[in-house]
């Protein structure tokens, strides 16, 4: 039969089994794999960045929100030195490791990412040992909506109470951070980790990947303001760890270095046709990206703080055309989502995330989810793309623990 009607079921959060279900489940599975009960149950979510993306790594400014989706962990500290990890996503089996044998590159698969968080502790002079670690993750993978920051981040916030170290929500991402690029091979910045520890619900995170502890809450009230958030998981796989963000990485030190200055993000506005004049032409849409990047920012905030999130739809589109045009981290899947939403009424829609892939995010009024989600998913189908996964989010909470929970006696 012919399909006229491309109304479209978007996912949202509203029909998910709640946290305390979700922990008293992890807490099961924990019981039959480990024997006995877990020291507690901890969450980390995975993020949409709203703007700044690449700025992270370039001293930049980024606004991030943590997801409903999240990765939960029922761990309990060991005395004999052995981490024994399992994920409900993994193979079924158990991984063994012996804390004092981890090793760059001794890892392989998921495990490195909570591996390396024990790793980085151990190496920062933290008094860790071993533990046993159930994880069951909703965050989608490959999608460019850090499940692996939602791993590492759970296992940081559950040893800083494990081994009472007593970490700020900086320093626990920076040990997550490190752990991605020293012991899991990907050299990214520090937003993911900062947006899985540090998020907020109802609230955006204004960071200054510079000086993290200087992050702020942004107020975003979706709902109450008629909007609604819609993620557009692409399908496409997105793999930071090829060589392309390393690169684009490397041109943006070499640019900085070429200006003699600490970082891109030391770069005014008004600085920049100067800098398109000095620098090799190879540099300069990284450049230019950069510096009009962290102005959105700027911008953005500035909207949400005068209570008009509406606002960010334009800088969204921006943001958007100029990662495709200028720094060339989009894909046709991730444009046709983004163009697609536009042209269906969305307020603005951008690719979010490292990109070669991944997800797109799209603001829209309340009431024309269906309607934006079943365009994007009419033009992949003609375009002879795989059917994207659509949901509709709002912001959430930070990695915390869940099992025992505050009002526990
Ligand atoms: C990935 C990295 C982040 C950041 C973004 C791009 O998500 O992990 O550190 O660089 O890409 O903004």
């Amino acid at each position: 039969m012919h399909r006229t009607d491309h109304r479209h079921d978007v996912g949202g959060d509203g029909d998910a089994p709640g946290d305390a279900d979700r922990a008293g489940l992890v807490a099961d599975s924990f019981r039959r794999l480990f024997g006995g009960d877990p020291d507690g149950v901890w969450a980390a979510p995975g993020r949409v960045n709203l703007i700044g993306e690449h700025t992270d790594y370039n001293d930049g400014f980024a606004l991030p929100i943590a997801l409903p989706q999240s990765t939960l962990l029922a761990a309990r500290g060991r005395t004999d030195g052995l981490l024994r990890l399992h994920s409900a996503q993994g193979d079924g089996r158990i991984t063994d490791l012996a804390v004092s044998g981890l090793a760059p590159g001794a890892v392989a698969g998921w495990a490195a990412y909570p591996a390396g968080v024990v790793w980085a502790l151990a190496e920062a002079g933290h008094p860790v040992g071993g533990a046993d670690l159930h994880f069951d993750s909703t965050v989608p993978t490959g999608a460019g909506l850090s499940s692996s920051a939602a791993l590492e981040c759970a296992v940081a916030v559950a040893y800083d109470e494990l081994y009472g170290l007593e970490l700020s929500g900086p320093e626990l991402a920076r040990i997550a951070q490190r752990a991605e690029n020293g012991f899991a091979g990907v050299p990214c910045g520090i937003m993911d980790q900062m947006a899985s520890v540090c998020c907020t619900a109802e609230a955006a995170l204004h960071l200054d990947a510079r000086t993290p502890e200087h992050h702020q809450q942004v107020p975003f009230d979706l709902r109450g303001q008629g909007l609604r958030l819609l993620v557009i998981d692409t399908g496409v796989s997105h793999d930071l760890g090829d060589g392309a963000y390393a690169a684009l990485r490397a041109g943006c030190e070499r640019a900085a270095a070429l200006l003699g200055l600490p970082a891109l993000r030391d770069l005014r506005t008004e600085e920049l046709p100067g800098a398109v004049r000095a620098l090799p032409a190879e540099l300069v849409p990284l450049v230019r990206h950069v510096v009009t990047e962290n102005a959105r920012v700027a911008e953005a905030v500035s909207r949400l703080r005068e209570g008009n999130a509406a606002a960010l739809g334009p800088i969204l589109d921006e943001g958007h055309a100029s990662l495709r045009d200028d720094y060339r981290v989009s894909c046709p899947e991730t444009d046709l989502a983004a163009a697609a939403a536009q042209g269906a009424g969305a307020l603005g829609a951008r690719m979010t995330g490292g990109g070669f892939g991944g997800s797109v995010i799209a603001l829209v009024r309340a009431g024309t989810e269906s309607a934006v989600g079943g365009a994007v998913t009419a033009a992949f189908e003609a375009a002879g793309y795989r059917a994207p996964r659509i949901l509709s989010v709002t912001p959430a909470a930070g990695a915390r623990r869940l099992v025992p929970s505050a009002a526990t006696p």
